[in-house]
């Protein structure tokens, strides 16, 4: 196999650690508030979800549904951007949280670029979306320049993220994998992907190892005990995924690592 690694000298990142879905685990996941709980929590990257809706709007969404985390019911392709108005994204977390809308993306890319952050957008390809999605995307990041530092685009579904990367060359881009295959370094390579993204439960010392030789990130999702990923922090892990991104900024253990 032809070792294709060689062609993408990297440097690696600092530790870092992403608020996932937002600060998710105090706030409502996948919404401005989640943003903005998570920076005043420390955080400086969020990782965030991107559906699609009916009138091929792209929303901040995990779901293919509206039912777990909106008062609304049914699929998002049965809504219109017209229709998220209506919605309470909010009240299902918390009475404190009542009328919290549910974002676009140009809101959520918005929000970030007046927080300074930094972002991890998860495309989420649901049925018969694939395609739109991605270059919904292309369209909204194509828009904003400073993406193409701040950005990372990643999916579980590759086929759409090699899509996105055929229309956008240059965005910084992650797959993303429960478990990777043992040739995940060909996939990433062929994607011209900068870092493996994969369950915290998956992580190895001989794929982290492998990942350093040849200069890839390695994040890990979604991890809310630190001691459980401690034996790996100094193998060469480059991330954390938390829904509670103080665990790792405030924890002494892992402030030299984190760099605060
Ligand atoms: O992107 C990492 C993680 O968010 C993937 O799983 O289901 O939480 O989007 P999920
Ligand atoms: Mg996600």
């Amino acid at each position: 196999m032809r070792d294709d690694t060689s062609e993408f000298p990297r440097t690696r990142e600092p530790g870092r650690v992403f608020a996932h879905r937002g600060a998710s685990q105090d706030a409502p996941e996948n919404t401005l508030a989640s943003v903005r709980l998570a920076a005043e929590q420390g955080a400086r990257w969020i990782e965030f979800d991107v559906s699609l809706l009916g009138d091929g709007t792209p929303v901040m969404h995990h779901d293919a549904t509206l039912d777990r985390c909106t008062d609304g019911t049914g699929p998002l392709t049965g809504i219109t951007v017209a229709d998220v108005a209506g919605l309470d994204a909010g009240s299902w977390k918390s009475p404190v949280y009542a009328g919290e809308p549910l974002p676009t993306l140009a809101e959520v890319l918005d929000l970030i670029e007046e927080l300074g952050l930094s972002a991890n957008l998860e495309m989420k390809p649901h049925d018969g979306q694939r395609g739109a999605l991605s270059h919904a995307v292309k369209t909204a990041l194509d828009a904003r320049p400073w993406t193409l530092e701040r950005i990372v685009t990643s999916s579980f579904d590759l086929d759409e993220l090699a899509r996105f990367r055929g229309m956008c060359p240059d965005a910084p881009v992650a797959a993303l994998y429960v478990d990777p295959p043992a040739d995940w370094r060909r996939v990433l390579s062929g994607l011209r992907a900068s870092a493996l993204h994969l369950h915290y439960a998956q992580i190895r010392e001989s794929l982290l190892i492998e990942a350093a030789t040849h200069g890839f990130d390695v994040r890990v999702y979604t991890i809310n005990d630190p001691e459980v990923i401690a034996p790996f922090r100094d193998q060469g892990l480059t991330s954390v995924i938390t829904d509670h991104p103080p665990l790792f900024l405030e924890h002494e253990d892992w402030r030299s690592w984190t760099g605060s």
